[in-house]
């Protein structure tokens, strides 16, 4: 089966497109082999990145707009679908998250999660079935509905060792992997969401381009600390969070003049800080990084200094591109939802995520199988070669 997935994470900075072709193994049904045939980033139609930022706390706003931007974003999706499937012949499943408005946790429950792109976009111009909604059940289950890459991280780096897969997003987030861990996955705190602000403020661009920003100025320990001291750093995990809290009202009631420079590199260290102190007590043999902050330096540097001697690697050392990790993951958790394997993220029950709109043809889902139990990143060229 080939899963095409198109989603945009917190920053918003683009759909993030990637088309996965998942097998169970012939001897070894637990073990689901996943061959990333192509992941790239599409931008988004002029106007709705804008059009979604205004939607964003703590701006208010109407029915009117997030109707509006609920078939933008729908529509953004059914084009690069449309567009992926010219790319890639032969996709079965389209899946689609949506993008996140609203992520509403208080005191440390998640009350309910909101994502716009109306599926129905997808599934007309594709004909294809599409997943959405990937995180509303989880909610309702018990769970924050994210961050769900600790679905994926188990799956993928589960061994005899001890490893981190970090995620550097808008926001971080962390899964322990190993034998015995039950560490729920968790978001750390902010990654790139608040240096994007500083970005724009400073260079009027949507983010520090290698980092220079923050390369040109000097960690404030004194506004690190006020950093710090942010309440969501001292809650236990489970814990999810995303631009409600970690905003640029919050941002500017924190910094107190100081240069920009000094802002932009107090805030990659405050991302290092938290990241390497969800990390330290684990003691992995290595931390496995993905997400758009692998592509800053300045970043990468001051995790890791933080890290000590724990080495830190992306994930294409383990086969997944650090640029398109997080759309294997919206690919694997649509075939999962396909199948019907029931999803965990914490001790609360496991259960069958996402929503299913049908394509063109009705709907007939696979007998539910056994639920995957490791994931093998497969080659595709060697894939081809054998089948020839
Ligand atoms: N060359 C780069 N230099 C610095 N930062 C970068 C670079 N490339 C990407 N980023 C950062 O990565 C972010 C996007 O990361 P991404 O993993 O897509 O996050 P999300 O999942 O929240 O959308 C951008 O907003 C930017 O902050
Ligand atoms: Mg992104």
């Amino acid at each position: 089966m080939i899963v095409l997935a198109v989603a945009s994470g917190t920053s918003a900075d683009g759909l993030d497109v990637g088309a996965v072709r998942f097998a169970r193994d012939e001897l070894d049904p637990a073990t689901l082999v996943a061959d990333v045939l192509d992941t790239w980033t599409d931008p988004w139609p002029p106007g709705v990145r804008d059009d979604v930022l205004a939607l964003l706390p703590p701006a208010t706003t109407t029915a009117a707009a997030l109707c509006a931007a609920d078939q933008a974003v729908g529509q953004a999706v059914a084009g690069a679908a449309r567009a992926a499937l010219e790319r890639v012949p032969g996709v079965d499943l389209v899946v689609s998250p949506g993008q996140t408005v609203f992520h509403d946790v208080r005191d440390g429950v998640c009350l309910g999660t909101m994502q716009v792109g109306q599926p129905a976009w997808a599934a007309e111009a594709t004909g294809l079935p599409v997943v959405s909604d990937l995180r509303a059940r989880d909610v309702a289950a018990g769970g924050h509905g994210a961050p769900l890459a600790g679905v994926l991280d188990r799956l993928w780096l589960g061994g005899d060792d001890v490893r981190v897969a970090l995620n550097l997003g808008g926001i971080a987030n962390v899964t322990v992997v190993g034998p015995g861990v039950q560490a729920p996955a968790h978001d750390t705190g902010p990654a790139n969401c608040l240096l994007d602000v500083v970005a724009t403020r400073a260079l009027g661009r949507p983010y520090d381009a290698d980092g220079a920003l923050a390369a040109s100025g000097r960690v404030d320990e004194r506004l690190l600390a006020r950093l710090l001291a942010h309440p969501y750093f001292a809650l236990p995990a489970p814990k999810s969070t995303g631009r409600e809290l970690f905003s640029a009202a919050w941002l500017d009631d924190v910094v107190d003049g100081e240069p920009w420079p000094d802002v932009a590199a107090t805030l990659v260290e405050l991302t290092a800080v938290t990241v390497a102190d969800a990390v330290a007590p684990h003691r992995p043999r290595e931390v496995v990084a993905s997400g758009g902050g692998t592509a800053n330096p300045v970043l990468v540097a001051a995790l890791a200094r933080r890290l000590g001697d724990v080495p830190l690697v992306t994930s294409d050392a383990h086969g997944l591109p650090a640029d398109g990790k997080e759309s294997v993951l919206w690919a694997l958790l649509g075939w999962l939802a396909w199948h019907q394997v029931p999803v965990s993220t914490g001790p609360h029950p496991a259960r069958v995520l996402g929503r299913i709109t049908p394509g063109h043809a009705p709907v007939v889902l696979p007998p539910a199988g056994e639920a995957p139990r490791r994931l093998v990143v497969g080659s595709p060229q060697l894939t081809e070669v054998v089948a020839r």
